[in-house]
């Protein structure tokens, strides 16, 4: 018998797939190139130079079975030694490989941390705007996902709608910094909050609420914000990275699970890691790319271009006068849209080759996300048509 949940997931319509399937199709009608597609946070810019030679050294140099015979269940040792050498170096923290689970990017690494820190039943909390994935995520581990509604203001937290979410089933707060959509990085004033709350609620509840960061953005900070580093906030931390953005090798699914040595449970979670892994038969990234990461951990692409795109969006919408927080980060820009409802407003965008996100996956409403890891060049020719779409849709 086929499996219902699954297939009834089958019946809810991904808008940001559809959109780009739209894009796509339109783009073989009329050139890509003609066709403003701000839908997807797929990377635009080169791996870093070092990676790929990496690679290639390795592919000359090394034997069939250190390329590509399997790695130990909780990942080859020298990537977990570098990925804690590099956190500690940075960010003045102290793991060591122990507490470094590697895994199938950042997805792969939420959805570890989230099944090893709770029990079917139990509550997620999460954070809006906060990324559409999270919904399989916790509800595959069996959870509730409770959602905070968002500070439309600023993009921070609501911290008086978080105290109220809390329960005695609540296992973990899933936080996203910088953000995906909204561009904004936590200020250590909302982690420093947050952490006191999560102490606080973890007292009255008589169990360790654990905190979950998802942080594949961590690199991606512009110029002149400050970009705390949210383990070192709160100790029962599980810190969810990626290589996808700032090295731009989405397509080699790498990231891992940064497990704070203080963090309750620090001794096992990586080993219930690898066991969760068997469950769900994810079993290690591949073997080559972990080596050639661990050699060239800490460079990145030339992440600049993403504030490059973001410093022209954010000058056009302020022209237009549309309300937006500015990104301090990551490469989405999350303005309020030119009318209440958001999914009307992209879908009249799209008669301008403009392809936007509307907010209601985010778990908001009346915004719009753009993804603007495109090339700078179509940014620029994007900006007249934008206005375009706005003055002769709206004013
Ligand atoms: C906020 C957030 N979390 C997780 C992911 C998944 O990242 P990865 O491709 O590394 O699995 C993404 C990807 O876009 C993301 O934006």
């Amino acid at each position: 018998m086929l499996n219902e949940t699954y297939r009834e997931m089958l019946q809810h319509k991904n808008v940001i797939r559809e959109l780009s399937e739209f894009a796509t199709a339109r783009g073989k009608e009329i050139g890509y190139e003609n066709v403003f597609d701000f839908s997807l946070g797929n990377p635009s810019l080169e791996a870093p130079a070092s990676f790929t030679e990496k690679m290639t050294e390795l592919l000359r140099t090394k034997n069939t079975m250190t390329l590509h015979g399997y790695t130990p269940t909780l990942g080859n040792p020298r990537f977990k030694e570098a990925a804690a050498e590099s956190l500690n170096k940075r960010y003045g923290m102290h793991y060591t490989a122990q507490h470094i689970f590697p895994t199938t990017g950042a997805a792969g690494a939420v959805a570890h941390s989230v099944r090893a820190i709770s029990k079917p039943g139990d509550e997620v909390i999460v954070i809006a705007p906060y990324f559409s994935e999270y919904t399989p995520y916790v509800e595959g581990a069996g959870c509730v996902k409770k959602v905070v509604p968002a500070d439309t203001e600023a993009f921070q937290i609501n911290f008086e709608e978080l105290e109220k979410t809390f329960s005695e089933k609540t296992a973990a707060v899933l936080i996203n910094t910088p953000n995906n959509p909204s561009g904004v990085v936590y200020t250590s004033e909302t982690l420093t909050q947050l952490a006191d709350m999560l102490h606080k609620q973890s007292e009255r509840f008589g169990h360790v609420i654990y905190l979950i960061t998802d942080e594949p953005y961590r690199d991606i900070i512009f110029e002149g914000v400050e970009s705390p580093y949210v383990s070192s906030f709160y100790p029962h931390t599980l810190s969810c990275y990626s290589f996808a953005k700032s090295m731009s090798i989405p397509g080699e699914r790498l990231g891992y699970v940064a497990v704070h040595p203080d963090c309750e449970g620090a001794d096992v979670i990586v080993p219930m890691c690898g066991q969760i892994s068997r469950g769900l038969g994810h079993n290690c990234p591949p073997s080559v790319i972990m080596q050639a990461v661990a050699e060239v951990i800490d460079d990145v692409s030339d992440l600049s271009v993403y504030e490059t795109n973001m410093n022209l969006i954010y000058e056009t919408l302020r022209e237009l006068d549309m309300p937006c927080v500015k990104p301090g980060g990551t490469f989405y820009i999350f303005p309020k849209a030119a009318e209440e409802d958001a999914v009307a407003f992209c879908k009249k965008a799209t008669a301008y080759d403009l392809i936007l996100v509307p907010s209601d996956g985010f778990g908001v409403k009346g915004f719009f996300r753009m993804a603007y890891c495109v090339d700078t060049e179509k940014v620029k020719r994007a900006m007249p048509r934008f206005k375009q779409f706005i003055t002769e849709t709206y004013r």
